[in-house]
């Protein structure tokens, strides 16, 4: 149970409320949202289970888990790589996730000042370009948000944090249905346009960058490819069934995110706004339904403080590996890595709350600082460590042992084999390849 929270809350995040819709949008719809749910069950649900399957045997942090469990099969201690580049990558996220977590807080204020009452999507839009265009408000959220992460993992993922998840996850799945259920009941027909932008093929809209988009979104939000889930997996007993396990928090996840959808792009039709909004979306179109329905100023503090909760449950989980590795590779005691680590990865989150901002027209192959680290991690990094993994776990460790571990028929099994060394690598592999030609 404690693990499943663990887990669960790693996963769900910003990545399931705030950037599942968004890309959605931007992507066209319908051919981004079904390649994203193909991808979390056919890519990503095998990988989580790798991931869980090496973390258990290795019972270390994610490069020595690698090294060892490299050695133990017999080849090449390299494989380490995996685990480096991971946690390379957990970090980079963090100073962007660290940015729009503080967004997230600050909307709580903002919500519960009133800000919204009555407003249309003209008014959302203007507060959020407003606050997109205050370094200082940007930057002290972003500092609150990287503090308090840090001082959770500095206390050691404790116990508290655990038992508050248990009333702020249910509470945002909640309140979620209790928006889908609104949009649907205000927006009217823009709720049926909301449904087949989100569900009716739309094949004129797939192309090699929504794809590639999706993917690596299936990552992101199932928190794969930076050796977290490897790191959750060493506390995983032996009797665990780990693909029942994957497949609850594989469903878990896709629920928070089509809910998501399902109560944001009903407003966006409704009030004439954008889909392709970008990073804004969910911040322009809440506030609106919040600042509209009876007791909207209650719901939307309550649920921006879910999102802030969830985000940190996910955002604790991004700077645990850097953490564990400069306490094991240098003197540093837990304090000292932590606020080691928090400065350096705070201090590239400020110059991605600039490109907000002051440098937005600082840009390098025409994306600005944000654009490009989320590019670099989702579109690059994650999928080329899930590759490495399930490239690992299919051709390198030995497969009889695996087959007794997951407890698969000999039938089953071959499905399995067939996907992990087969389908997984050469799907991956295509995408990386199509998306650098893009
Ligand atoms: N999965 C989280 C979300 O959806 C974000 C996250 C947490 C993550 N840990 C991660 C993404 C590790 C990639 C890798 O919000």
């Amino acid at each position: 149970m404690g693990f499943m929270l663990a887990a669960a809350g790693s996963a769900v995040g910003l990545g399931n409320i705030w950037k599942f819709p968004y890309m959605a949008g931007q992507m066209g719809g319908s051919v981004f949202v079904l390649t994203y749910l193909v991808c979390m069950f056919v890519i990503g649900l095998p990988i989580l289970v790798t991931e869980w399957l090496i973390g258990r045997r290795g019972q270390k942090n994610p490069i020595h888990t690698m090294e060892d469990v490299a050695k133990a099969e017999g080849r090449s201690a390299n494989w380490r790589w995996v685990g480096i580049i991971g946690v390379l990558g957990s970090f980079l996220i963090l100073s962007f996730y660290s940015v729009i977590g503080g967004w997230a807080t600050d909307y709580i204020f903002l919500a519960g000042k009133g800000t919204f009452l009555g407003m249309n999507g003209e008014g959302t839009n203007r507060i959020f370009s407003e606050f997109l265009g205050s370094v200082n408000h940007l930057l002290i959220w972003h500092t609150v948000f990287m503090f308090a992460t840090a001082v959770i993992v500095a206390m050691g993922v404790s116990g508290g944090l655990e038992r508050s998840c248990k009333i702020m996850m249910p509470g945002l799945g909640l309140l979620l249905i209790g928006l889908v259920v609104y949009a649907a009941v205000v927006s009217g027909p823009a709720f049926g346009q909301a449904f087949s932008f989100l569900f009716t093929p739309n094949w004129s809209a797939l192309t090699g960058e929504a794809v590639l988009a999706a993917l690596g979104h299936a990552f992101f939000s199932l928190s794969l490819g930076m050796g977290i889930m490897m790191a959750y997996g060493s506390y995983l007993g032996k009797d665990v069934n780990l693909i029942s396990t994957a497949r609850t928090v594989v469903i878990l996840d896709v629920i928070v995110a089509i809910l998501s959808g399902l109560a944001i792009f009903p407003l966006v039709f409704a009030n004439g706004l954008q889909p392709g909004k970008g990073a804004g979306l969910i911040f322009v179109t809440l506030p609106i339904a919040f600042g509209n329905m009876t007791g909207g100023t209650i719901l939307g503090v309550l649920f921006f403080i879910f999102l802030t909760f969830a985000a940190l449950t996910s955002s604790i989980s991004l700077l645990e590996p850097t953490v564990e590795l400069l306490e094991e590779k240098t003197p540093l005691g837990r304090k000292s890595a932590t606020l080691l680590s928090s400065v350096v990865i705070w201090a590239l989150g400020v110059a991605c709350v600039l490109s907000f901002n002051e440098w937005q027209n600082v840009t390098l192959f025409g994306k600005n600082i944000f654009d490009l680290l989320d590019y670099f991690t989702s579109k690059l990094m994650l999928p080329l460590t899930g590759l490495g993994t399930i490239i690992f776990a299919g051709w390198m460790m030995n497969q009889e042992t695996i087959r007794r571990e997951l407890n698969l028929s000999p039938a089953l099994f071959a499905g399995w084999k067939f996907l992990c060394r087969i389908v997984i690598p050469i799907a991956v592999i295509f995408i990386l390849i199509y998306g650098f030609m893009d």
